[in-house]
């Protein structure tokens, strides 16, 4: 049954479930409901107290899914309303909350309000989006020259002649945040998801909403026309008094991705969002001095508004995190692609393993992207006809890499996945690690990542803020929390000694006598 903790956003371990790429219960090759409701299971014995699950809505799935059509069903690829109430209370009856992702930014031009908006140059419809003349004589210029998220431009012409304004692809229309009708279809949206029992929200592209209305260029030093404008924490204001209105600790979890962590920190002001994805984390360098500056800025900017920081190594637009620590430049930015250099498999595994210790013994709450669990690395051998991800064509950088369906069993593709083809081809390599191969196994990532979350639930200083760094050397990040418990992981080029303690709580590799082998974590119960 779920226990009902209050505030237990602050510490939760929160899995990401992709739903196209779970299980596929019809075989039609792409992951759904059912499947996920059959391998509810592996959640439960992982030991995660959330699942976050990305979209599943009626979508014309131009962007996976993140074009939504109708944020109050479910696409039949992945099944029915019903399936899914069902979903969130087999979830809770084995003690997992559920998070739904709300996509605020932009809907599907496939939604009513869009082809509505379309029909009509009179449409009050039109007012929901971004419809603007041209510049030019002929109007025939886009109203700016806005780069995409995904690259690219922003605006698109209509028959009428005027253009509408869309930050991802042109099937993903930019919502008006200045109409009172778009947030009151969110609020409804929200309170329709919190009546069906969902735990939290987690928001897409949560600091892009507002737009300036001037429609200026980007120009360096000056304020950005559309990313983190003031106006949007008002309706974070506003969505987390719908929060509150329910019982139960409701959750809101932001999408943001921001440099300057000061205006990061806005966003988790005590009434605004609840927590927020740490991107500078998962886009820090395997390197120990700015590890720990990255976890001390993160710890500094949370603690002062009051907010639980979060960890994130991965998600499904993301290098998978194996294969970014085996490279030679470990960092990840979107502006720096490193498709296709050299990497080293078991360094980046050994570092992953090493990183899974560190992710849940930091203060706050760890994200586990679905398949981190099982250690997979990113599919870089899809042939590119069979990319799907929008980003391919306008940026040169696939994320179906990391969005391959998952290894459950068997020694060949598809691996207990779907009794079809799966939508991207699984590398033959992964019979390894399919969740049977690894289940029981000690030495594994799966058994791994259990013992670590069922230690993290036992550890009561774990889940309280306070954390103390230990000084092993320059090369060595070292922190206490709580009743003598500590982490201790050597990113130094040679083993080194363990400090004084009692026992050896959980390693992530096997230790040289008393030593720390390089790039090897572990958890140690300190001498009193
Ligand atoms: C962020 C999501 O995580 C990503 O997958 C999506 O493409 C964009 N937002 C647009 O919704």
């Amino acid at each position: 049954m779920l226990v009902s903790t209050s505030e237990w956003w602050r510490s939760a371990v929160i899995y990401q479930v992709y739903p196209r790429s779970f299980a596929d219960a019809d075989g039609d090759g792409v992951g759904d409901v059912d499947g996920i409701r059959a391998h509810l299971g592996h959640l439960r014995d992982l030991g995660v107290d959330a699942i976050w699950m990305s979209p599943w809505y009626p979508s014309p799935m131009a962007d996976a899914g993140y074009d939504v059509a109708d944020f109050r069903d479910i696409d039949p690829v992945f099944g029915t309303l019903a399936k899914a109430e069902a979903l969130i209370e087999e979830a809770h009856s084995v003690g997992i909350r559920l998070i739904v992702d709300i996509v605020p930014n932009h809907i599907s031009s496939e939604h009513p309000w869009f082809k509505a908006a379309l029909a009509s140059p009179d449409a009050p419809e039109r007012d929901y989006f971004w419809f603007r003349p041209g510049k030019g004589a002929n109007g025939d210029e886009m109203p700016t020259n806005w780069r995409g998220e995904f690259g690219g431009t922003t605006w698109t012409r209509t028959p009428d002649g005027l253009w509408y304004l869309h930050l991802f692809t042109p099937e993903q229309p930019d919502l008006n945040w200045d109409h009172p009708d778009v947030r009151a279809e969110f609020e409804s949206i929200l309170r329709f998801w919190f009546d069906r029992g969902v735990d939290g929200i987690r928001i897409d592209s949560a600091a892009l909403l507002f737009k300036d209305k001037t429609l200026p260029e980007v120009r360096e030093g000056e304020p950005h026309p559309f990313h983190d404008l003031d106006e949007v924490h008002d309706v974070y204001r506003a969505w987390r008094r719908v929060a509150d209105e329910y019982a139960g600790d409701r959750a809101l979890i932001g999408e943001v991705w921001m440099p300057e962590v000061e205006r990061f920190a806005n966003y988790l002001r005590p009434d605004e969002l609840h927590a927020a994805f740490n991107f500078d984390f998962l886009g820090c360098a395997w390197e120990p001095r700015l590890m720990r500056e990255c976890v001390d800025r993160t710890l500094d900017a949370h603690r002062a508004v009051g907010a639980p920081a979060t960890w994130v190594l991965s998600n499904h637009d993301v290098t998978r995190h194996v294969t970014r620590y085996g490279r030679l430049d470990t960092t990840f930015s979107f502006d720096n692609n490193l498709d296709g250099t050299t990497v080293d498999l078991s360094l980046g595994t050994r570092r992953a393993r090493a990183a899974a210790l560190l992710s849940l013994s930091l203060p706050g709450g760890t994200y586990i992207y679905q398949g981190e669990e099982l250690g997979l690395w990113e599919n870089e051998n899809i042939p590119p006809e069979s990319y799907q991800d929008p980003m391919w064509a306008r940026r040169g950088h696939s994320r179906d890499g990391c969005r391959v369906p998952l290894p459950w069993s068997a020694d060949e593709p598809p691996f207990g996945f779907s009794s079809g083809d799966p939508w991207l081809p699984q590398p033959p390599e992964w019979k390894d690690l399919t969740a049977s191969a690894q289940t029981g196994d000690p030495n594994s990532m799966l058994e791994l990542y259990r013992a670590a979350i069922a230690r993290r639930r036992l550890e009561d200083g774990l889940h309280r803020p306070a954390m103390a760094w230990l000084d092993l050397g320059p090369e060595v990040l070292a922190y206490t929390r709580g009743d003598r418990f500590a982490c201790v992981i050597n990113m130094s080029g040679s083993p080194i000694p363990l400090p004084d303690h009692e026992t050896t709580l959980l390693a992530s590799g096997p230790l040289d006598g008393d030593r720390l082998p390089q790039d090897t974590a572990v958890w140690l119960r300190l001498t009193a």
